[in-house]
């Protein structure tokens, strides 16, 4: 494993991001399939993770409002399972949430964020020392999805250490990738490791549609961002009046994110030639809603077993504490 770099005194900082060359490869592989796609992972550059904040504030997205509310009733039972073991957050953004377990657990000497915005990932947690003075911070950039292998540090041996992956993430992953994500989790975690995580319940479309396509058209924003950012970072050509946002329920349950052509047109990325038809979709991202039932059963297939499950009187938001078994 690389060293740290000290970016505070008591913030470390570890970088494993993922050079520039894997976001070109990344992207043309995805620019050159028949349905063309995107990871998700790329929607988080600097403008990409303050548009996911606002979208976050939304009266239309009930998801973050849901889960904090969930987590700040049942914080010190959440607070009482984790004792004094080591937090390790995937996705940690702008560690927000991460705050209500800190406050119902001041005694919690060690936390790990990891993320792929590294400059984002950095900010968020010197803002949270500043708040939490003492905290152990340990910030390692890196994509969640690979196998993680955290840095050999006397806070993190002996401890129990408990994943917190929040904001229904999961979801964007495919049910096979997510059982892939929580077979590394649990390598990462083991031997006697949890995993307190916010999982989306099914609902109607009526609801679940607008949160993903507000009327303030910042859902749309965040996901036409992804051509911006290829325009600056890759050398390319998007015009952006030339495509728009789309976002539906599929019934077999999830939400599927679009960024639709508005016309036939050729596109250029480093040289590479893209052509696209009018109304061509290319997919930013999924997000897939689950039953609490379903949920448990993809987390036993990755090993974890259920301890507990919280959600709200309106059943919109699930959070779940697994273990291992
Ligand atoms: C939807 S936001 C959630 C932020 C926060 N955890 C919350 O619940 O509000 C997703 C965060 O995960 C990060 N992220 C997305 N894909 C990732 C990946 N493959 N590896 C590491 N971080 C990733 C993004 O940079 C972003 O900060």
């Amino acid at each position: 494993m690389i060293s740290a770099t000290h970016v505070a005194p008591h913030v470390a900082l570890y970088d494993l991001h993922p050079p520039l060359d894997d976001f070109r490869s990344e992207v043309l592989h995805g620019l050159m399939q028949p349905q063309k796609f995107f990871s998700p992972k790329f929607l988080y550059d600097k403008r990409g993770a303050e548009l996911f904040d606002a979208i976050c504030t939304l009266d239309e997205y009930y998801l973050t409002r849901t889960e904090m509310a969930i987590l700040r009733t049942h914080a010190s039972e959440i607070a009482e399972l984790i004792g004094d073991g080591a937090l390790i957050e995937f996705g940690s953004g702008s560690s927000q949430k991460i705050r209500i377990l800190l406050d119902a657990m001041p005694q919690l000497p060690t936390y790990v964020a990891l993320d792929i915005s590294k400059q984002h990932l950095q900010e968020s947690c010197l803002d949270l020392v500043a708040a939490y003075p003492g905290l152990e911070t340990i910030a390692i950039c890196t994509d969640y999805t690979q196998p993680i292998a955290l840095p050999k540090i006397p806070h993190l041996q002996a401890k129990h250490k408990v994943g917190f992956f929040p904001g229904s993430s999961i979801g964007n992953l495919e049910p096979n990738e997510a059982v892939k994500f929580l077979r590394n989790a649990a390598t990462l975690l083991q031997p006697k490791g949890s995993l307190l995580i916010g999982v989306d319940l099914k609902k109607s479309k009526e609801i679940l549609e607008p949160a993903y396509n507000d009327a303030k058209g910042i859902s749309a924003d965040f996901a036409l961002n992804i051509l911006v950012r290829m325009n600056r970072e890759l050398n390319a050509d998007f015009n952006l009046n030339q495509f728009r946002y789309d976002a539906f329920y599929n019934p077999i349950g999830r939400i599927e994110m679009y960024i639709v052509s508005l016309a036939d047109q050729v596109v250029h990325l480093d040289g590479t030639e893209i052509s696209f038809k009018k109304d061509e979709t290319l997919r930013t991202e999924y997000s897939y809603k689950y039953s609490t039932e379903e949920f448990q059963d993809l987390a036993r297939s990755a090993g974890f077993v259920s301890q507990h499950v919280w959600t709200d009187a309106a059943q919109l938001f699930s959070v779940h504490y697994l273990s291992l078994v």
